[in-house]
């Protein structure tokens, strides 16, 4: 049985690595697919066969393919061409006979304000045209996405948010590919996971916990997109960059990323770690 994986020097495909010989795949029958091969030797000593795997490159696809019977295809990092190179995967997977796919995708693709569902839904529709046999995970938001507030909160006691009373169910990074090893794993097709974390907080209540972590007040300022757009954009962020962050406020504001399920929690066979852990070990 062949496991191969996107992304595999990526933060999430390393981790997947990693859950997937922590579950007793052997090394042998890993396969990291890298768009830069020299960035990979650490798989490579882990026993980890290394492909060449550009997305921009679709004839190259079908060939790094051959011979695999799973692909954990980890949704890219370069917005506005993952479709396109989401969609070159999946048809050289169906060339290479691939036998099932398993896809990172968002929470809610097919209804959603937040600025990444768009690509996410055109993949979860190029999967089910393919016809190749999927699993699709549905991932909510990292904690790790909110490192960045661990900064403003130490130096100005605050973090601006448009997002109102809007809740986060976020979970780490590492748990969502501990899931996506368990399933890759699994042999399991024809499923659609949303995973997210066991508690949705509140920005006040991170607040709360940032108190905690930096050792003095932080309030969550709440302001509305205008007031945060032209925050951002003073920092001398771009108009793009700042309207996907204030779009993402606004889809924690509509309630979007507040779902919980206890579904990764199912996966992983544990509770999922509060963002205060991700926070005081990254402070
Ligand atoms: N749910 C969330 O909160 C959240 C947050 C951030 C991202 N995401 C999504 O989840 C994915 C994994 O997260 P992550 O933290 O592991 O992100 P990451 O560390 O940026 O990893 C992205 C991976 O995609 C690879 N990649 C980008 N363009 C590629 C191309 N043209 N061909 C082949 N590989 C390419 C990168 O290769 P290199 O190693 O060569 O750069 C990297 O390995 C992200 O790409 C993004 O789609 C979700």
């Amino acid at each position: 049985m062949t496991l191969a994986v996107t992304g595999a020097t990526g933060q999430l495909g390393r981790l997947a690595i990693d859950h997937l010989l922590t579950l007793g795949t052997p090394s042998s029958e890993i396969v990291a697919l890298v768009r830069r091969p020299e960035a990979a030797a650490d798989l490579t000593a882990k026993g980890v066969t290394v492909r060449h795997f550009d997305y921009n490159q679709p004839d190259a696809l079908a060939a790094a393919l051959v011979g695999v019977d799973s692909l954990l295809l980890v949704s890219g990092s370069e917005f506005g061409r993952r479709a396109t190179q989401h969609q070159a995967v999946i048809a050289a997977a169906k060339a290479a006979g691939v036998g099932r796919i398993v896809y990172t995708s968002a929470v809610g693709p097919d209804a959603s304000i937040n600025p990444v569902a768009p690509e996410h839904k055109a993949t979860e529709a190029a999967l089910a045209a393919s016809g190749v046999p999927h699993v699709i995970l549905r991932n909510g938001w990292y904690h790790e996405n909110f490192l960045g507030d661990l900064a403003s909160a130490a130096q100005a006691g605050q973090i601006v948010t448009a997002a109102g009373e809007g809740r986060v169910a976020s979970a780490p990074r590492s748990e969502y590919a501990e899931a996506a090893a368990v399933v890759l794993a699994s042999g399991e097709v024809g499923r659609t996971y949303t995973l997210t974390g066991d508690v949705a907080w509140s920005l006040d209540e991170l607040a709360a916990d940032l108190t905690k972590v930096v050792g003095r007040e932080v309030v969550a300022q709440h302001v509305d997109a205008e007031a945060k757009s032209a925050a951002l954009a003073g920092f001398g962020l771009d108009a793009g960059l700042v309207g996907f962050i204030v779009g993402v406020d606004l889809a924690i504001a509509a309630g979007e990323l507040g779902v919980t399920n206890g579904a990764l929690a199912g996966l992983i066979g544990r509770p999922t770690t509060p963002i205060i852990e991700t926070l005081r070990a990254a402070a």
